[in-house]
């Protein structure tokens, strides 16, 4: 796919993965719309990828309102006529166990990670059906495909986008709308920090697995040579991968050192 002069929107755009991605598809010749909630870093964003003024659109939604996923989408095709690549990346991490979370918090992880983002994704392609055709990459995770103690509502959240855009897939084929799923592993982002705990607070706390996790440069680098070629799914990251055919081959060892891994970590805290 040649990316230049394509109107890409990028969700999550206001730091981590989806920051590094905006700057990697402006250095493609992409026009952009940047969402998030954070207006100021959005402009931040904005101004660092030394795109135009008229080539960058700065849209703040939260996507815990599924709802206005069409009001938003309208007003992207308002200011660029046409969406030729959506990155479905905005989310939010969880830190706390399943027995101590409330289900407001439950329900604001999957509103922000599952609801929010398929709702964009129809709105979306909707439009891409219209206009003959479009890319849809949407940032899953490798725990996406196992789960891990206090992270049960994230797992949950990231596991469903698998069963619906593995089936979303084959419906939009025929439109010529194609769907990337990229699922990273430790990226060096504020996504601890800003994990969602059990009483809605946020954590604030980092963790060693993102600190010494990929850099966002060299993620984003990845993700577009993704989004370039005909790929339909994509992991990212650095060993911490080698837990999926472990989990597929090994299920019963995988579990025994999860669990012992993760005593060791209520232990030091
Ligand atoms: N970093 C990793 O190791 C890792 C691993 C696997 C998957 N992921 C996934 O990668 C994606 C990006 O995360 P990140 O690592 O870049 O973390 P991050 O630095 O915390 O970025 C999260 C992004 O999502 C946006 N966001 C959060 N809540 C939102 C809401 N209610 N409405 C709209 N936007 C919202 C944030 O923007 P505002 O605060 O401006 O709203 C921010 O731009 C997430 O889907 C995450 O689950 C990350």
């Amino acid at each position: 796919m040649d990316l230049q002069n394509k109107i890409a929107w990028i969700t999550g755009a206001s730091s981590g993965i989806g920051e590094a991605i905006a700057y990697e598809l402006a250095k493609h010749g992409c026009r952009l719309v940047l969402s998030g909630r954070k207006t100021g870093e959005l402009e931040r964003v904005a101004k660092a990828t030394q795109l135009n003024p008229e080539n960058v659109m700065i849209l703040a939604i939260d996507l815990e309102h599924p709802d206005q996923a069409e009001n938003w989408t309208n007003q992207v095709v308002a200011k660029f006529g046409r969406i030729d690549i959506l990155v479905n990346n905005g989310g939010i991490s969880q830190e706390g166990l399943a027995l101590d979370t409330n289900a407001a918090v439950e329900a604001k992880i999957m509103n922000i990670n599952y609801f929010g983002n398929v709702a964009l994704s129809k709105a979306v392609a909707r439009i891409m059906k219209q206009q003959g055709g479009g890319k849809i990459a949407v940032t899953t995770s490798i725990i996406g495909k196992f789960g891990l103690p206090g992270l049960s509502t994230y797992a949950a959240s990231k596991h469903a986008l698998y069963g619906f855009y593995d089936s979303f897939r084959l419906e939009v084929r025929k439109d010529n709308i194609r769907i990337l799923l990229v699922a990273p592993g430790f990226i060096n982002t504020r996504v601890t920090l800003n994990a969602v705990t059990p009483d809605g607070s946020t954590f604030n706390k980092n963790s060693p697995a993102q600190e010494n996790g990929m850099e966002t440069a060299a993620f984003a680098r990845k993700y577009v040579a993704a989004l370039r070629s005909n790929r339909t799914h994509k992991y990212i990251g650095k060993k911490e991968l080698l837990s999926i055919p472990f989990k597929t081959f090994f299920p019963k060892l995988f579990y025994n050192i999860m669990f012992n891994m993760n005593e060791k970590k209520m232990q030091n805290r």
